[in-house]
C-alpha cells in the first residue's frame, strides 16, 4: 500500500466525507497523489466511497488501534507490555518471529491494522480486513524448552475466553485445541483462532510467538473466503467492540494465564478448560493429518493438553487433529 494511504485512512476513520482538496492540503500533496493513495488502499480490498463534489468517505466509522489506549486497557498488567501498532504487515507472527530472533523484549505485542499474508493453523491462510478483525501477536519467553510447553495453546484459548467473558461475551466456548466458538442458531461459528510458533531448543530457554486473530465484523465477501461458519464479535455483542479495549483485556488475561502456566503447566487449567469445551462428551470424528478420520466420543483433555477420545479401541490421546462433529446416531 502507498505510504500516504494509511494516514489518509486515519483521517477518513471518522466515517465523514473529506474532499480530495482538503486531504491534499493536509498532507501537502496534489489531489492526484491523494487519488493514487486511495486507489492503492482499494487494491487491498478497502472500500472507500468517492462522491463527486463531496470527496471520499469510508462505509462506516473505524476505531483505529492505538498503542497507548491498548496499554492502558491492560489494567494492572500495563507495565509488563511493550505494544507496537503497525499499519500494514504481511503477518504479525512472521514479523515477531524475526524480531524475536533479533532479541526483542519479552511481552512485546505487535498488532496490525492490516495483514496481507496472515497465517492460520495447518498451513491455512488467515483472512482479515481493515476494521473487520483484531490481529496481533505476543512474544512470550520461557525458561523451559519447547518440550515443556505442551498445552500452551489451550491455555491461550482459555485466557481469551476469560477476556471475552469479562467483556460480557459469556457464550464464547473453546474447540480443541484452540478455536474460539459461539453457538448461533444451532450451529457453531468461529470467532477467532490462535497460531503459536516456537523458537529455541527443546532444553530451553524458548520463545513463543502467540498469534491471535479475532473476528469483529465479517463482510459478506470475506465470509465467502472462509471455509467454515464464522461470526464477528460485534454481531455477538450487538454493538461495535472497541479493538483497543478488547486487546487490552486479552493481554491482561494472557499475563495472568501465561505466568501460571510457566509455574504449574497445563494441568492447573485442565478442569476449567474442559468446562468450556464446546464438544465435551460429544460424538465426533477426529480428522488426522494423514487423512484418517477417527470416530469416537470426546472424554476430556489430558494433563498435558492432548485430546482424549473414547474410540472402538478404548480411550486414545491425540496431540494433533481437527474435531468434526457428527450426529449422535
Ligand atoms: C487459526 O487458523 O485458527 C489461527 C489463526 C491465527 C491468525 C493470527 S492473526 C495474527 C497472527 N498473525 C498471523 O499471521 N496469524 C496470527
Amino acid at each position: 500500500m502507498n505510504k500516504l494511504a494509511f494516514p489518509i485512512l486515519a483521517v477518513l476513520a471518522d466515517g465523514k466525507f473529506h474532499s480530495g482538496e482538503d486531504l491534499a492540503q493536509r498532507f501537502g500533496v496534489t489531489r492526484a497523489t491523494v487519488y493514487n493513495a486511495i486507489q492503492s488502499a482499494e487494491q487491498l480490498g478497502i472500500k472507500v466511497f468517492s462522491v463527486r463534489g463531496r470527496g471520499y468517505r469510508l462505509p462506516k466509522p473505524l476505531t483505529l488501534l492505538d498503542a497507548d489506549q491498548i496499554t492502558q486497557a491492560c489494567g494492572e498488567y500495563a507495565p509488563w507490555f511493550h505494544v507496537q501498532v503497525l499499519a500494514q504487515v504481511d503477518s504479525t507472527n512472521r514479523y515477531l518471529m524475526q524480531e524475536s530472533a533479533r532479541g526483542i523484549a519479552h511481552a512485546t505485542c505487535v498488532a496490525a491494522h492490516m495483514q496481507t499474508a496472515g497465517r492460520g493453523r495447518r498451513g491455512r491462510s488467515w483472512h482479515s480486513q481493515l476494521g473487520g478483525s483484531l490481529t496481533f501477536s505476543l512474544l512470550w519467553r520461557f525458561q523451559c524448552g519447547a518440550a515443556g510447553l505442551s498445552g500452551l495453546s489451550l491455555v491461550v484459548g482459555l485466557a481469551l475466553v476469560r477476556a471475552l467473558h469479562t467483556m460480557g461475551l459469556t457464550s464464547v466456548r473453546l474447540k480443541w485445541p484452540n478455536d474460539l466458538l459461539v453457538l448461533q442458531a444451532g450451529s457453531w461459528h468461529k470467532l477467532g483462532g490462535i497460531l503459536i510458533e516456537l523458537q529455541g531448543d527443546m532444553e530451553g530457554p524458548s520463545a513463543a510467538v502467540i498469534g491471535i486473530g479475532l473476528n469483529l465484523e465479517l463482510e459478506a465477501d470475506l465470509q465467502q473466503q472462509i471455509d467454515q461458519a464464522a461470526m464477528g464479535l460485534n454481531q455477538l455483542s450487538g454493538a461495535p467492540v472497541d479493538p483497543n479495549h478488547l486487546l487490552g483485556h486479552c493481554l491482561n488475561q494472557l499475563a495472568q494465564h501465561l505466568s501460571l502456566f510457566a509455574e504449574h503447566g497445563f494441568v492447573y487449567f485442565q478442569p476449567e478448560w474442559t468446562a468450556y469445551h464446546a464438544f465435551e462428551q460429544q460424538a465426533v470424528n477426529l480428522l488426522l493429518a494423514n487423512g484418517q478420520s477417527v470416530p469416537g466420543r470426546v472424554v476430556g483433555v489430558a494433563e498435558e493438553g492432548s485430546l482424549l477420545v473414547e474410540t472402538a479401541a478404548g480411550i486414545q490421546r491425540f496431540n494433533a487433529g481437527e474435531i468434526s462433529v457428527r450426529s449422535a446416531s
